[in-house]
């Protein structure tokens, strides 16, 4: 059985390849990177009053695709300080928060919208984090999972470092085990290519008599 001390383990070692990585992350993004993440935001559809959070925000490549549709709350969280410190320079109007997503304070939301956007087979405990994070969830939240290069590219770097991608991204017949007995219900869930996209929708248990 996992525990806490393992996780830690784990994200000391995401911490140190990620903070020796915001180099490679300036590289400008290709136009059909960025189109598809374009098709990611609009899936999303944040309105200007959301608030949002970008689990794994590394510098920031989401947040002004965010910020192009009006949203002023912006929350960036990311394992490692040297990603954020160049995320809080290019985007001083985000807010930013560094640690582990499962460990955000309550205070930093409610959420109405969670991107995971090419972080996702990185949680230590994909169940566990969607669980922490449904908790921060307002009534008509949603949880965004994403790759702009689609799953079968999250397995290539899988392949290459089983100890950085310990998870698959979560098939179609995978995630409802994976949000069973959670507050959430898969509303969308397309696997193509080169797009992987699933929102997953709050929706408050009724506890059964
Ligand atoms: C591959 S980068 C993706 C960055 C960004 N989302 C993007 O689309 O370019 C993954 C980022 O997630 C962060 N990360 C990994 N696990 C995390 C966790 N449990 N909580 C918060 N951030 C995490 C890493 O430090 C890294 O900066």
């Amino acid at each position: 059985m996992p525990c806490a001390d393992d996780r830690q383990q784990h994200n000391r070692y995401q911490q140190r390849i990620f903070d020796t990585s915001v180099e490679c992350f300036r590289q400008a993004i290709p136009a059909d990177v960025e189109k598809r993440t374009e098709q990611i935001i609009a899936a999303a559809n944040p309105g200007a009053g959301d608030r949002v959070l970008d689990v794994g925000t590394g510098i920031g490549v989401l947040i002004p695709y965010i910020q192009r549709c009006g949203v002023g709350h912006i929350v960036g969280c990311d394992l490692s300080a040297a990603m954020l410190s160049e995320a809080q320079k290019r985007y001083p109007d985000a807010r930013f928060w560094c640690g582990d997503v499962i460990d955000i304070p309550r205070e930093m939301g409610p959420f109405d919208v969670v991107f995971f956007n090419a972080v996702f087979g990185n949680m230590w405990n994909q169940r566990h984090a969607l669980a922490s994070i449904s908790a921060h969830l307002t009534a008509t939240g949603r949880i965004i999972i994403s790759h702009p290069m689609g799953a079968a590219f999250a397995e290539q770097l899988r392949a290459k470092d089983p100890k950085m991608v310990l998870h698959p991204l979560p098939s179609e017949k995978s995630m409802p085990e994976l949000i069973r007995g959670l507050p959430l219900k898969l509303q969308y869930f397309s696997d193509q290519e080169l797009l992987y996209l699933c929102i997953l929708e709050y929706v408050p248990v009724t506890p059964s008599r």
